[in-house]
């Protein structure tokens, strides 16, 4: 039982026999919290559960939660590799209850669990609760039977536990293990309590209150319980050995990262080792939660530890990307219990290949810069603030991979010195600051985003999320608050509302918070990174600073994630039918409909658009997944990823694949393959159907194809079928016959018009004709004369009737005066050719009328 898979399985069956519903990990990007940068506990999903802002079916839980305590309040990075028990990321188990039992039954379903299921030694183990908590202690007491000295009372913070600077929090007590004198160490609250020998391995929170600010703290609805044990810790526990880095996980990883380096795990390589196979765990789950390593916000502790990472195996010897190559150790030790793991595979290893060989690449000039400008340095010496952000901004290293690399030498860096030069630095961009147009009021957000950072987008993993107002800008203006009516634009820390960007619309949705709420009509994208939502406040007063809940209107959302999906299936299927030198020239992803404009010097034949929507079609039926990668542009145009021309792409791109090519070079092969930034279905089948519904010329060579997908789509066929029964109804037969029907009719029309016109000839010349005018050929002045008005005879039939006419008449004038209605007189003339130049036909015609 003591593998770790094994320790985990064996926890949450315990709790599920306990009555406790066994709940998945959540991600390790909180959706749920504004500040929060990763998930950091069990608890965190269940933080609303305990305010009781939110109901669950139940009210026991149990999960193994993966966690990361690296940047933000609870912060293991600089400890790793360094300690026997510290990681970046770890698994936490936990068991819950909201509002059931509390105390006493947690600490006797605890100790039932280290005791009996998993056998640890009694005599071995020691509490420590908050100083003031007599219950807990007296629990301790009664239930395990522990003696006072083996009851610790802790007053620091250590022993009452909060999830950040506001959230459920509660006095705790820990569990703690003796591995034996051998170890370094003290009890806790002794001097030497951050040794190993004393090891906690299990934390019960007893969740009593909720720190609302800062200062405020109120009671919870119902005391409630929430427990958390390191995973690795237990395991190194049960499995004997002396720090985490030793359980079988960890063993297979380090033997991965020893192998690929082609050196043992000795002792030189040990602390770097460690490192590696810990900041591999926290990199590979990050990227499977939809982090990507940047320069700012969750995205930058990510490429911190990446890069921390990178240098150890370059002091390891390391002469290519190493990180990439533990993947697939990691997946068969956790893909398990972690499917996004395997899910997440391609992608994980692309961006951790794409990362290193970046990063390589300045990495050893880097270092020797470091060695040089250390050189002189003793320990305890500093190095100076110039160089290490000199080594930040030219070469890429983070602050902590540089205190990091003179960690062993006892030499520091002079972070004032640091700050000082990443001021100077700042200064000189805001020189450069100007609006991007003409828009004056456009250079409002390049201070706001100095201020703001980037604002970090979490729309491709989710519609919702908390967030923090940074700044609010009306009439051009950066305001402190905004009231009802108010016209806004609002910038947050965090977003899951798509900016306008490559032809895809900006989201839009609500964001609300106490007491008020803001309808956001569009997302627009400002000054390298800031996401913009445009809105007008419905009710309330909003203020800066305020905490609040971004929802994205879904429906339209999932409208435009269909919309643009089907724009990259026809875009392919044009190419494929057309030929390569089909290439986009401009899109419009809006809910309602795609409008896609392509290179195209002909028109598109309606047998064209029909097998472009056939094959289109036929990916949607595959309903494949739609895969997302991150490569360098290279790579990205090497895979056959369409680029747009003229485009402007970052060092990485974002590449969206989908469908499986069914024929020809395709045949097995992704079907299409772009650089995209937009937001996708998840399977192709999502898209429901594609039904293009007009194709144009918009200028010289370009053609337009307007599509509708999924429930428009399937009205617009319904609309169509509408008039094709009522013309069937009309018609008195069945829609199948219909076509041939028209086709009759038409051939009959043609038939009975030509009869109609004949008719009409040979009764016109037949006619009698109205008063005065006469009807036979006569003889005026010796010329002769053929005069006739008819009516009933269309304007172009009275040339031929005239024709006709002189052909009686043989030589003379004929004057044919067609009249439907005196109003609309309509004459026709003809002279035989021997009277041309006798007479002027305008008299002849102005006579006649
Ligand atoms: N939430 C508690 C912790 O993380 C259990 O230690």
């Amino acid at each position: 039982m003591s593998g770790v898979n094994e320790i985990r399985s064996a926890f949450l069956d315990y709790f599920r026999k306990e009555g406790h519903e066994v709940v998945a990990s959540s991600p390790l990007v909180p959706r749920n919290d504004p500040t929060l940068m990763f998930t950091n506990a069990g608890m965190v999903q269940f933080k609303n559960v305990f305010t009781g802002l939110e109901k669950r079916p139940y009210s026991r839980a149990t999960t193994a939660q993966k966690s990361v305590r690296a940047g933000g309040k609870h912060n293991d990075l600089d400890n790793v590799g360094y300690t026997a028990r510290h990681l970046t990321f770890f698994e936490m188990l936990g068991n819950f209850s909201f509002g059931d039992y509390f105390k006493e039954r947690a600490i006797e379903l605890a100790w039932n669990l280290i005791t009996r299921e998993f056998g640890l030694k009694k005599d071995k183990l020691l509490v420590t609760v908050y100083h003031t908590d007599d219950e807990a202690a007296s629990y301790w007491k009664k239930i395990a039977g522990l003696s006072d000295d083996r009851i610790i009372r802790i007053a620091t913070s250590d022993n009452f536990w909060a999830m950040g600077d506001t959230g459920p929090c509660g006095p705790c007590s820990e569990i703690f293990i003796d591995r034996g004198e051998h170890i370094w160490g003290g009890p806790p609250g002794s001097p030497e309590e951050d040794g190993d020998r004393f090891l906690e391995f299990w934390n019960l929170v007893f969740m009593q209150y909720e720190q609302v600010t800062k200062e405020e703290r109120v009671d919870l609805p119902r005391p409630s319980i929430d427990t958390g044990m390191g995973l690795e810790r237990m395991a190194s526990i049960l499995q004997g050995v002396e720090s985490v880095f030793e359980t079988d996980l960890f063993r297979h990883l380090i033997d991965a990262a020893s192998s690929a380096l082609g050196r043992g795990p000795d002792a030189d390589a040990v602390a770097s080792l460690r490192v590696i196979a810990d900041h591999s765990r926290s990199s590979c789950f990050l990227v499977a939660d939809g982090v990507l390593p940047s320069n700012e916000g969750r995205g930058y502790v990510l490429r911190r530890i990446m890069r921390r990472a990178m240098r150890h195996a370059q002091l390891l010897g390391a002469r290519d990307p190493l990180m990439w190559r533990l993947v697939p150790a990691l997946v068969r030790e956790m893909g398990q219990a972690y499917p996004e793991l395997v899910r997440g595979e391609q992608m994980i290893t692309e961006t951790l290949k794409l990362e290193e060989t970046r990063f390589r690449k300045t990495l050893v000039r880097g270092l020797g810069l470091l060695s040089e400008a250390t050189e002189k340095l003793a320990s305890g010496d500093m190095l100076d603030g110039e160089t290490a952000f000199k080594l930040y901004d030219t070469y890429g290293f983070p602050l902590d991979l540089t205190q990091d690399a003179l960690r062993q030498r006892n030499i520091s860096v002079n972070l004032a010195g640091f700050t000082e030069a990443m001021e100077r630095q700042k200064e000189e961009a805001r020189k450069s600051w100007a609006g991007s147009g003409d828009v004056a009021t456009e250079t409002v957000w390049f201070p706001v985003r100095e201020n703001a950072g980037a604002t970090e987008f979490l729309g491709y993993e989710t519609e919702q999320a908390e967030g923090l107002i940074q700044a609010l800008v009306r009439d051009g203006k950066t305001v402190d608050s905004a009231g009802k009516g108010d016209a806004v634009a609002v910038v947050v820390n965090q977003t899951p509302f798509y900016g306008e960007s490559g032809g895809q619309m900006g989201d839009t949705g609500v964001i609300s918070g106490d007491g008020f709420s803001i309808e956001i009509s569009d997302t627009q994208k400002k000054a390298d990174g800031l996401f913009v939502h445009l809105g007008k406040v419905a009710n309330g007063t909003v203020k800066t600073g305020a905490t609040v809940e971004l929802k994205v209107d879904h429906a339209r959302r999932t409208r435009l994630r269909a919309n643009h999906s089907a724009t990259h299936l026809i875009h392919e299927a044009l190419r494929e039918l057309l030929g390569t030198h089909v290439a986009q020239k401009g899109s419009l992803v809006a809910p309602e409909r795609l409008r896609f404009d392509i290179s195209h010097n002909k028109p598109i034949s309606p047998d064209e658009l029909e097998e472009v929507e056939r094959m289109a079609n036929e990916i949607v039926v595959q309903n494949s997944p739609v895969t997302t990668r991150l490569m360098s542009v290279d790579d990205a145009i090497a895979e056959g990823a369409m680029a747009l021309f003229g485009e402007k792409y970052g060092d990485e791109v974002r590449v969206v694949s989908m469908g499986t090519g069914l024929h020809g070079a395709k045949a097995n092969r992704p079907y299409s393959v772009e650089l995209c930034g937009g937001t996708h279905v998840r399977a192709t089948g999502d898209i429901g159907l594609v039904r293009i519904v007009s194709d144009s010329a918009v200028a010289a060579g370009v053609r337009r194809i307007e599509a509708l997908t999924g429930e428009a789509a399937r009205k617009h066929l319904d609309e169509q079928d509408k008039r094709l029964k009522a013309a069937a109804a009309a018609l008195k037969i069945s829609p199948a016959d219909v076509p041939a029907r028209v086709e009759a009719l038409l051939d009959e029309r043609k038939k009975l018009e030509k009869e109609l016109i004949e008719a009409r000839k040979k009764l016109a010349l037949g006619d009698r004709s109205p008063a005065g005018v006469p009807a036979e050929n006569e003889t005026i002045a010796g010329v002769g004369f053929l005069g006739k008005a008819v009516s009933g005879v269309s304007p172009k039939d009275l040339k031929p009737l005239a024709d006709a006419g002189k052909k009686s008449l043989g030589s003379g004038i004929v004057v044919v005066f067609g009249a439907r209605a005196a109003n609309n007189a309509r004459r026709g003339v003809a002279g035989t050719a021997d009277q041309a130049g006798r007479v002027n036909p305008q008299h002849l015609v102005g006579g006649a009328a």
